[in-house]
């Protein structure tokens, strides 16, 4: 299966890059419409699909006498890295990358990648919602080649495991854990005492069933939608990431859009994020009943302390190293503080 998706995906970006190359970025309707592709790497049923679906039929419905958009699903144009680049590039228009590899094109994004970083959902969901905070980021990778222009929910990541309970952080010790390809999540492992396994996400069913790692660490999706809790019967709420998903689009494309169609493609970036975290919630709590009643996932709930203490001096450490994020930081305090009695 992984096997097929990789020779679709190249066959896919051969097609694509060909296209381009000869100059036709036409509809194939006989039109001389302008594609807008967007990758991702979910179902067609995940909530993130759902979201860009609603943004292709405002988009058409508003512009359709220009564009055409396409959306992309289940890594059919590479993994996320593969899509980042070929955003970067303008091979594609814009994919969905979550924060978590972002910070190895663009460093301040490790912000969002620290682990405990916010007190709960609701001081998470205030500062992504602040464009004064997340503008500073957003907009700061032209060098890059792209800009970010929303996010999306990707909940609370959780360790789950083949067969070992996570109770505590000494529970990891010997584990070997996939974690994303981001040096702070591999740094976050190192405090907790299990042993990162990065590698990307298309790869995680494959390397869980072969035995080449004993668990992995995720929103509760990832045992339904991507079959996860076929294999791993322990989900551990320690809550240790709310990493957002970002969709960033090609800096040229976005910045040569005309004034007025700007504004549309705006509007339709507001409706990705809206629909997105309407679906996201029904989405868990659905992915939870069937994880725990048809695919026989037990459910724990530890004392986040001991993993919370684990993980600080990284706040510390990645401050030092960049203190460009400082103010950031410290905004995020202020929501902390703020919503901290919330829930
Ligand atoms: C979540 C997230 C994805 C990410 C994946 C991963 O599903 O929404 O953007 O790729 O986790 O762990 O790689």
């Amino acid at each position: 299966m992984k096997r097929f998706k990789k020779v679709i995906a190249a066959v896919l970006t051969a097609v694509i890059a060909a296209s381009l190359l000869a100059g036709c970025g036409g509809s194939g309707d006989g039109t001389d419409k302008r594609i807008v592709r967007i990758g991702h790497n979910q179902s067609s049923t995940h909530p993130t699909h759902i979201a860009l679906t609603a943004f292709e039929e405002y988009i058409e419905e508003n512009l359709g006498d220009k564009y055409d958009v396409e959306v992309y699903p289940s890594e059919l144009l590479g993994s996320q890295t593969d899509m980042v680049q070929l955003t970067q590039t303008g091979a594609i228009d814009f994919c969905v990358a979550s924060n978590a590899i972002l910070e190895t094109f663009s460093k301040n994004y490790e912000i969002f990648n620290l682990p405990y970083l916010f007190v709960n959902a609701e001081a998470y969901h205030a500062v992504m919602d602040d464009t004064s905070i997340t503008d500073q980021l957003f907009k700061s990778t032209e060098k890059a080649g792209f800009e970010a222009v929303t996010w999306l929910d990707a909940g609370t990541r959780n360790f789950y495991t083949v067969d070992t309970p996570i109770e505590s952080p000494a529970d990891l010790k010997g584990l070997k854990i996939r974690v994303q390809q981001s040096p702070t999540n591999v740094e976050m492992m190192r405090l907790l005492g299990g042993s990162a396994n990065p590698m990307g996400f298309g790869d995680v069913y494959t390397a869980l069933q072969s035995n080449i790692i004993d668990g992995a660490e995720n929103n509760e999706l990832a045992l339904t939608d991507n079959g996860h809790g076929d294999i791993c019967k322990y989900y551990s709420y320690d809550m240790h990431q709310m990493v957002p998903d970002i969709l960033i689009g090609n800096y040229e494309f976005l910045n040569e859009l005309p004034e007025d169609e700007r504004a549309i493609f705006e509007e339709g970036f507001k409706i990705i994020n809206t629909v997105e975290r309407e679906e996201w919630t029904k989405a868990v709590d659905a992915a939870k009943e069937r994880a725990e009643n048809e695919m026989g996932v037990t459910f724990l709930y530890p004392d986040q302390e001991p993993f919370v203490e684990a993980c600080q001096p990284l706040h510390e450490t990645v401050l030092a190293n960049n203190p460009d994020i400082k103010p950031i930081y410290d905004a995020i305090q202020e929501y902390n503080a703020k919503y901290a009695d919330a829930e």
